[in-house]
């Protein structure tokens, strides 16, 4: 497993940038924050960024941006000899702020969990065509998808304070080391729901997953409640709420050196 890890690392050199969510417990906000994240990203570098809903049965990326897609990672799988530019786009939808995205149609279980397999396949021609592509992997570690997270630049796991989930963070950090090969520096966890009269504290946190960077967004149930099930994303509608800034800040971190010097990043994503 190792050695495919290291050569799909080795062949991912040149493309675009690749970045997973990954829950550590259901419900941590895996999709939420891809979701909003991405949307950023597209705003600042329109249709060059790829979300990639993994959830084969539970995907939310459609409902979390009120589009409906009409083709599917399937589809691209099937069809991955032949794609370029026009007809990936074509397979793709397009959200109004410039984000692409794409998932699974979740009827057809059998048929995604076939195609799955052949995910290695489509993900470089991916990286090639988008600037990022990011990932919504919310059901924790699969191997089936092992060629999307061993080479990604970086994994954001993402958690909350309590007990279960940080215990999930840091057996998934071991995991993700040992058996994918991964550095702690492609590793970054995401404290979601976070508030600071809580009894885990960071400091806690970052002791117990040690040489990890940690984020945190606050919690705010009502913006974020209201953002998924209207389908309109906090970053973009409630620009002025500590958590659209939080996200900002995360998203910012994702930007080359050259972007995250200039100074109207954050001007421009609250005006
Ligand atoms: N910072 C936050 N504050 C309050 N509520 C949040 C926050 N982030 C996400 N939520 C809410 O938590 C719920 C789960 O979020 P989300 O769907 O993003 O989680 P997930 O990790 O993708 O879950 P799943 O296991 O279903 O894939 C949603 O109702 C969302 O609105
Ligand atoms: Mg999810």
């Amino acid at each position: 497993m190792l050695k495919n890890v290291a050569e799909e690392k080795v062949a991912s050199r040149d493309l675009g940038e690749l970045y997973a969510f990954l829950n550590t417990k259901g419900g941590a906000g895996a999709s939420t924050l891809a979701v909003n994240c991405a949307l950023g990203l597209a705003k600042e570098f329109p249709d060059q960024v790829l979300l990639l809903d993994l959830d084969m049965q539970f995907g939310v990326v459609d409902d979390y941006l009120n589009m409906s897609s009409s083709y599917s990672v399937a589809d691209a799988i099937a069809n991955v000899a032949d794609l370029d530019e026009m007809s990936l786009g074509a397979i793709v939808t397009k959200h109004k702020s410039g984000l692409h995205c794409l998932g699974f149609n979740h009827e057809n279980s059998h048929d995604n969990y076939d195609k799955a397999r052949h995910l290695a396949k489509l993900l470089p021609v991916l990286r090639e065509f988008y600037t990022y592509v990011l990932v919504d992997l919310s059901r924790g570690i699969d191997r089936l998808f092992a060629s999307v997270i061993a080479p990604a630049n970086k994994v954001f796991l993402v958690t909350q304070q309590n007990l279960a989930a940080i215990r999930n963070t840091s057996r998934i950090t071991k995991l993700l080391s040992f058996e994918f090969g991964m550095g702690k520096e492609q590793l970054e966890v995401v404290v979601n729901r976070y508030e600071k009269r809580q009894s885990i504290k960071v400091k806690d946190i970052e002791e117990t997953i040690q040489s990890c960077r940690v984020h945190t967004i606050p919690n705010d149930f009502k913006i974020a409640l209201e953002s998924t099930n209207l389908g309109k994303p906090f970053v973009e509608h409630r620009k002025k709420a500590g958590i659209s800034k939080a996200v900002n800040k995360l998203t910012h971190t994702l930007l080359p050196e050259e972007e995250k010097k200039k100074q109207g990043w954050f001007n421009r994503m609250f005006s």
